[in-house]
């Protein structure tokens, strides 16, 4: 039995334009995903039992004769990507240990809310490749392990899929990526992360599907996306400078613009003006949008106390950057 953990990611800047070639700034924030997986030499077929804070505890097995359907209070396609992500996973561990007839169980917990834009499928995607690979005997440097999670990400997404969120999770820390350059940011400041959730998914292929039909019909679409590369190069700067006054105000621009796409949600607005009017440094949505989180910065209380009081948000909390990405754990 191997477990292993990979933390969730806010987007500081640039989701949905790094799709185009643009840059992105996610950073990993402490809440995970851990993995546990156990090889079974006896047939091929998956059995994955998961509890994470949408999924409350399901088991599906999957390959074999009978495909249990789980009885869960989330959307059917958003389960069956996470079944896609899962097996994806167990397949890029098993083609790096080179091995083919071996089946697996592997048990899931996560704090991460699925599908809410906090990078969930990739820390799972990044976790089960990491215990499956070490489960068959192989250790996988990191940036091989997230070269291999984006394969999967790019699979289950239909080739519409970035490097972020799977290199974000596997390295930790604040990253930049831009198409397949990715590095990891050094000397970041502490950012004051606070998350507020609105209890809500959205489907991230329809989401870029809908950017890029967008893009296609208007011109100003094809602005705005490089309107947010010009406020990623921004943001990276005053990160480095320590400006965090700046970074907030560029978060500000970002989700303005992330709205123009159409990718906001009334409930996510609404979160950022309870944030904004509580004097956090700047918010916007975080991932794909249409429903789920929004990622506001502020060192005192304020941001907060504020979300927890906002009609609509479900939940809300600290998240500090996670300078780890994905570990072995007991
Ligand atoms: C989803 O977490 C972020 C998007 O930019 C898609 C991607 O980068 O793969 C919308």
């Amino acid at each position: 039995m191997t477990t292993s953990s990979a933390p969730g990611k806010v987007y500081l800047f640039g989701e949905h334009a790094v799709v185009y070639g643009e840059p992105a700034v996610p950073c990993a924030i402490e809440r995970r995903a851990r993995v546990t997986v156990e090889a079974r030499h006896t047939d091929e077929r998956l059995r994955v039992q998961a509890n994470d804070l949408t999924l409350d505890g399901f088991t599906v097995t999957w390959g074999g004769e009978t495909e249990d359907r789980p009885d869960v209070d989330v959307p059917t396609p958003l389960v069956e990507a996470a079944m896609g992500y899962i097996d994806g996973a167990i397949e890029q561990a098993k083609d790096a240990a080179e091995v083919s007839d071996i089946g697996f169980d592997v048990t899931i917990e996560s704090d991460i809310p699925l599908g809410a834009g906090l990078g969930s499928s990739a820390a799972v995607v990044v976790a089960t490749i990491d215990a499956a690979s070490r489960e068959l005997g192989v250790d996988l440097d990191s940036e091989v392990l997230a070269d291999r999670a984006y394969q999967v990400e790019h699979e289950v997404q239909d080739g519409e899929a970035s490097r972020a969120d799977t290199f974000c999770s596997a390295m930790g820390g604040a990253v930049r990526v831009q198409g397949d350059d990715c590095r990891r940011l050094r000397d970041v400041p502490n950012l004051p992360f606070v998350v507020g959730y609105d209890g809500g998914t959205g489907d991230t292929g329809e989401l870029v599907a809908g950017v890029r039909a967008l893009k296609e019909e208007y011109e100003f679409a094809d602005d705005t996306v490089e309107a947010i590369g010009d406020i990623v190069r921004n943001g990276e700067a005053a990160l480095e400078a320590g400006n965090l006054e700046e970074v907030g105000r560029l978060m500000d621009f970002n989700h303005g613009l992330l709205s123009a796409l159409g990718v906001s949600a009334r409930s996510l607005d609404t979160m950022v003006w309870a944030a904004r009017e509580a004097d956090a440094l700047g918010a916007k949505l975080t991932g794909a949008g249409g429903g789920g989180c929004i990622v506001a910065l502020d060192r005192t209380e304020q941001t907060h106390t504020a979300l927890e009081y906002t009609p609509g948000c479900e939940e809300a909390f600290r998240a500090d950057l996670d300078t780890d990405g994905v570990r072995p754990e007991e």
